[in-house]
């Protein structure tokens, strides 16, 4: 530690951290990013209300009315600032094979000396939090320890919830253990007396992951899954490195439980693309005709799934809280989510209404009609006449919340156990107003693999760039797979092989599509608690007691083998979400070539296989 520039800058770790290793990370990042100071957060509860205060001092947070949302903040970023950067996003291990054709790849010994100048004096004038994170149970042993160096307190404050933070960490890794290196910051150094933005950032921005050394660099954002770490970086990315390595899987899943009304309860597992309705598929309320019936939440976002010596998957929520999307949301839409976001909530990005409240697009079906006036997510007047004439959204697209799971009313009580819960289903689900019908079952391991592998998907506002547009999002992971794609369908296969060995049933696999859209521009399934109509149906047919019929793809349902009790859908409504256009299907046939095409390098012999099958039943 007499590296020249640590000179007037006080490491000063408290007596609890034991961890050499850390200690002299933080002194070398120190040296590096020269902030001017250093913080250790101890994740208590007294350290959040400071942090936050300090932000409302700061002019980055708002205070919302504590009578309508009690110890709750609104944060509105910079306008160039507001979701993942995905092309900015990069995998760098030494061989770009090893980060396949759908990641971004630079050599990790170029990419070190770009970021070098950018990181060198990052941080001047601001304070270094040290946050030391436990994504899953804290000493489980299906958890792993992060720690985050961030010059935003915002990311700490989003930390606290979004994950097991604070001093019980390093009891964790004691004196030796291992953690994944976290370097944030956001790109934006302050000379001597220069006056701070509410929100700083840079335009530059680097996402970046080293796979072998395990290491993620963050340059030039604060938002969401480009600042906290522990998300999609750790989490996915390198935890799907992991996962390969180690025999499990990473998936950008959502985990619910859901019982019958006779108390036999079933575990599912989804993976949606960003923004595609995971959060609200996990806090589902079953509607009329589904007296009974209940839906809990393990995790809404991110699922760490083992395989167990019976051949069993156990899925485990690595997160503590949810980073969800706003607009959208509403009592008819997503009860629980209302009801979770009570109280000891951060907004970001969404408007602010007169009473010092917050307001989204989707809440005036909840009240019947617009605010007259609101603050923006950009800080600017907002009426529905100016909407009118502009086309200004109240609250930005990816606008979200974060909030501890515990808010949630529909908390499954197994949430935070450390052996997970078993799963029985896996759903694979895309955003298509076309070609994709409402729900197919596999008829086996391979067909789901191959249906998860050749998904496609319109984009959303959760990353930045053009919106519905559709693309190849093989398992919802396109954007947080860490390596090659073609050995990530492989390691999938693996796995199945190794389960069916072990003597297990392996857990069904669907595909959905709440998004079919009519004529009329206008999604024709009702989605949202209706889902709960699709959900029993996976249930009947691993109960064996569900019909259906063989399709091209799969097995789907007839009108009569779904539930219709409380709701008018009609037989003609369901041939609109079900029908599969053949000259659609062709067309759907040339894009899976086309990504088959592009992931030539290693692509499973039975994907191959299976497409083969697919086209030679679509053409008979
Ligand atoms: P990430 O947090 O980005 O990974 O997204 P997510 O998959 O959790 O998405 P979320 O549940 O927050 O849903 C995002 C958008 O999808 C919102 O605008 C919802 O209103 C919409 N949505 C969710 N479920 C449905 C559905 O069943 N039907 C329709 N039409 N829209 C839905
Ligand atoms: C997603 O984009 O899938 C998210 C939000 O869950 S973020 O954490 O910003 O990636
Ligand atoms: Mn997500």
């Amino acid at each position: 530690m007499n590296h020249p520039v640590m000179q007037g800058l006080a490491i000063n770790p408290p007596a609890y951290v034991k961890n050499a290793k850390l200690i002299a990370w933080v002194a070398d990042m120190a040296a590096l990013c020269k902030p001017e100071q250093i913080y250790w957060c101890d994740g208590s509860d007294e350290e959040y209300q400071r942090l936050c205060q300090q932000l409302v001092d700061a002019g980055t947070f708002k205070k919302l009315n504590p009578a309508k949302r009690p110890n709750s903040f609104l944060a509105l970023s910079d306008p160039s600032d507001v979701a993942r950067v995905e092309d900015r996003t990069f995998i760098c291990p030494q061989n770009k094979e090893d980060a396949g054709p759908t990641n971004n790849w630079v050599a990790p010994a170029e990419m070190r000396a770009t970021l070098q100048p950018l990181f060198d004096g990052c941080m001047k004038g601001r304070t270094m939090y040290v946050v030391p994170f436990s994504m899953g149970p804290l000493g489980s042993h299906i958890a792993h320890i992060g720690v985050e160096l961030s010059d935003s307190p915002y990311v700490a404050v989003n930390m606290k919830i979004m994950t097991r933070m604070g001093r019980a960490v390093y009891d964790v890794i004691g004196a030796d253990g291992e953690y994944v290196p976290c370097v944030h910051t956001v790109g934006a150094p302050l000379q001597p007396g220069q006056k701070d933005v509410s929100w700083p950032c840079n335009k530059t921005k680097y996402i970046v992951h080293y796979p072998e050394t395990r290491e993620i660099w963050s340059f030039g954002s604060g938002y969401g899954g480009n600042a906290l770490l522990g998300k999609k970086c750790f989490a996915l990315r390198i935890a799907s490195i992991m996962g390969r390595d180690q025999g499990w899987l990473a998936e950008h899943m959502l985990i619910l439980g859901v019982t019958n009304p006779q108390g036999k309860k079933y575990h599912v597992a989804a993976a949606f693309p960003s923004a595609c309705g995971k959060t609200n598929f996990s806090m589902l309320v079953p509607p009329q005709g589904f007296e009974g019936w209940k839906v809990t939440t393990i995790g809404d976002d991110i699922a760490w799934i083992k395989p167990t010596a019976d051949g069993r998957l156990r899925a485990i929520n690595p997160e503590a809280g949810y980073f969800g999307v706003a607009p959208g949301t509403n009592y008819h839409t997503n009860p629980n989510c209302m009801a979770s976001l009570d109280k000891n909530v951060i907004f970001t990005n969404v408007a602010l209404t007169d009473d010092g409240d917050v307001w989204w697009e989707g809440m005036e079906k909840d009240s019947g009609s617009f605010p007259a006036h609101l603050i923006d997510w950009q800080g600017k007047d907002w009426t529905p006449q100016i909407a009118k004439e502009t086309g200004a959204k109240a609250a930005h697209p990816n606008a979200r919340f974060t909030v501890a799971a515990v808010n949630n009313p529909a908390l499954d009580s197994a949430w935070d156990d450390p052996a997970g819960v078993p799963i029985d289903a896996f759903i694979f689900g895309g955003r298509r107003s076309t070609t994709v019908p409402l729900v197919s079952e596999a008829r086996n391991w391979v067909e789901g693999i191959y249906m998860a592998a050749t998904m496609g998907s319109e984009t959303t506002a959760a990353a930045t760039g053009q919106a519905g547009i559709v693309r190849r999002d093989p398992f919802a992971m396109l954007p947080f797979t860490g390596y090659n794609m073609s050995d990530y369908f492989q390691h999938w296969l693996d796995l199945g092989k190794k389960l069916a060995a072990a003597g297990a049933t392996l857990p069904r696999i669907y595909t959905t599509n709440w998004f079919r859209k009519g004529d009329d521009g206008k999604f024709v399934w009702p989605g949202y608690g209706e889902n709960m109509r699709v959900l029993k149906w996976m249930i009947d047919r691993i109960e064996g007691s569900g019909q259906g019929k063989d399709n091209v793809m799969g097995i789907s349902p007839s009108y009569e083998d779904l539930n219709w009790t409380g709701l008018n859908f009609s037989a003609d409504e369901f041939a609109k979400v079900t029908s599969i256009d053949q000259a659609a299907w062709a067309k759907e046939m040339e894009l899976h070539a086309e990504l088959f095409q592009q992931l030539a390098y290693h692509l499973p012999q039975e994907l191959k296989a299976t497409k083969d099958a697919l086209e030679k039943r679509l053409a008979a």
